[in-house]
C-alpha cells in the first residue's frame, strides 16, 4: 500500500502558523507510528495570487484533484481587499470546493470542558454541547447564476445572487447529514426558509422524502433557520446533526463556534463523492479565517487546524484511534490550563504561544500513547 497523500495549502495570514504546528503532529505519527504521509505542499489564496497572479493555479488544482485529502490553513487579508473579484484570494477556496465537488461540509461544534466557562454562553447551556452542522457547499447563492452586478439604466445599479438548488444537490447533502446522524444520536434538524423561499420549499420536501423513503429511523425536524439561529443560542444541546444549505450553514457555523468559546477552536471536514481508492474527495481546514490582525505573533490558535487534521484521520483515512489519540491530546493540554491568546482570561490558566501549544499537543499524545 502507498503511503496516504496530503497536499498542504497553508494559505494566508495565520495559515502558515497553525499548519506548522499541524506538521509537528504528521511528523510524530511517522515517528511514533509507522505512519508516514507523503507531503506536497503548495500556495493558495492571497499568496498564491503573489506568486503568479492568481488565487489557485491550474497545477495546484490538478494536485488537489490528485492527492488522497488536501489540508488548508486560511485565505485572504485587507491587502487583497481591493482586487478583481474573479482574483480574490477567496475565489481559490470556492473554486477547489467546487471543482472538487465538496458538497458536504461538516463544522462540528464540541464544547470542551476546561473551555466551558469561558463561552460567552452561560456553563450550563453549553457544557458537554455536541453537533454537528452539514452545510452544503458547492451550490446555493454563492454559485447560482445569474449573478453580478449591472446598470438598472436610471443611472443606479443592481446586485445580483441566485439561490438555486436541485433536487440532486438536495438529496446528496440530506444523504450525508442522515448517514452521520446514524453514527451519533440518530436527529437531524433540517433549516431553510420555506416561508419566504421557493428553494427552501424544496430543501424542505426533499430532506423530507429521502428520509421517508430511505431513513425512516432517523429522527427528522425542520425550524427556518432564522428560529434556528435563535435556538442555536438558546439551547444549543437541542440539536445533534443540523442539515442546511450554502450561505445559513455559513452564518450558523460561525454562531455555533463561537458557543464553544472560540473560533480558533473549531475544525471542517469537506468531503464530495468516493474516488476509485474508495476514500472520498477531501478538503479539511479550520473554520476561523486567515486573522491578518494577529498573524505572525505566535498569538494564533493552531487546535482548529490540528483537529481538522484529526477529521482528515478519521473520514479520509479510517484511522479513528488514531483521531481520538488527537482530540484526546488536545483535552489534555486544555485541562492542563494552557491557552492561546484568544482563550486567556480564566484563572488558573497559563498563556502559551502558537508554537508552545503545538509542542504540548504532541508531547500530550506522547504521554497519551
Ligand atoms: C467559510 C468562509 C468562506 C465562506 C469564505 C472565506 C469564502 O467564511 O468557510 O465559512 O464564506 O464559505
Ligand atoms: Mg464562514
Amino acid at each position: 500500500m502507498p503511503n496516504p497523500s496530503l497536499l498542504i495549502l497553508p494559505g494566508d495570514g495565520i495559515g502558515p502558523e497553525v499548519m506548522a504546528e499541524v506538521r509537528k503532529v504528521i511528523d510524530w505519527f511517522a515517528q511514533n507510528r509507522d505512519l508516514a504521509f507523503d507531503l506536497e505542499e503548495d500556495l493558495v489564496g492571497g499568496a498564491a495570487y503573489d506568486a503568479h497572479g492568481t488565487p489557485l493555479t491550474d497545477e495546484t488544482m490538478a494536485r488537489a484533484q490528485s492527492v488522497d485529502a488536501v489540508l488548508l490553513g486560511a485565505v485572504g487579508g485587507p491587502r487583497y481587499d481591493d482586487l478583481d473579484f474573479a482574483v480574490k484570494p477567496e475565489r481559490g477556496l470556492l473554486r477547489l470546493r467546487k471543482e472538487m465537488d465538496l458538497f458536504a461540509n461538516l463544522r462540528p461544534a464540541q464544547c470542551f470542558d476546561a473551555l466551558a466557562g469561558f463561552s460567552s454562553l452561560k456553563r450550563e447551556v453549553i457544557a458537554g454541547l455536541d453537533i454537528v452542522i452539514v452545510r452544503e457547499l458547492t451550490s446555493g447563492i454563492y454559485f447560482g447564476e445569474p449573478r453580478g452586478i449591472i446598470d438598472d439604466n436610471e443611472g443606479g445599479r443592481i446586485g445580483i445572487n441566485t439561490q438555486r438548488y436541485t433536487t440532486r444537490e438536495i438529496r446528496r447533502v440530506a444523504r450525508s447529514a442522515f448517514e452521520l446522524a446514524r453514527r451519533r444520536s440518530n436527529r437531524v434538524c433540517s433549516m431553510e426558509k420555506a416561508n419566504v423561499m421557493e428553494s427552501g420549499i424544496l430543501w424542505r420536501e426533499e430532506v423530507q422524502r429521502l428520509r421517508d423513503e430511505e431513513y425512516p429511523d432517523v429522527d427528522l425536524t425542520h425550524m427556518y433557520a432564522d428560529a434556528g439561529a435563535m435556538q442555536l443560542v438558546r439551547a444549543p444541546r437541542q440539536f445533534d446533526v443540523i442539515v442546511t444549505d450554502n450561505l445559513f450553514g455559513d452564518l450558523l457555523s460561525d454562531a455555533a463556534a463561537m458557543l464553544t468559546g472560540s473560533l480558533g477552536m473549531l475544525p471542517s471536514a469537506s468531503l464530495g463523492a468516493p474516488m476509485e481508492n474508495g476514500r472520498p474527495k477531501a478538503l479539511y481546514e479550520p473554520v476561523h479565517g486567515s486573522a491578518p490582525d494577529i498573524a505572525g505573533q505566535g498569538k494564533a490558535n493552531p487546535i482548529a487546524c490540528i483537529l481538522s487534521f484529526a477529521m482528515a484521520l478519521r473520514y479520509s483515512f479510517d484511522l479513528g484511534q488514531e483521531a481520538d489519540l488527537v482530540e484526546g491530546a488536545v483535552e489534555d493540554v486544555l485541562a492542563q490550563g494552557l491557552r492561546t491568546a484568544d482563550l486567556l482570561g480564566e484563572e488558573g490558566t497559563s498563556p502559551v504561544s502558537t508554537a508552545g501549544m503545538g509542542d504540548a499537543i504532541v508531547a500530550a499524545m506522547g504521554d497519551r500513547a
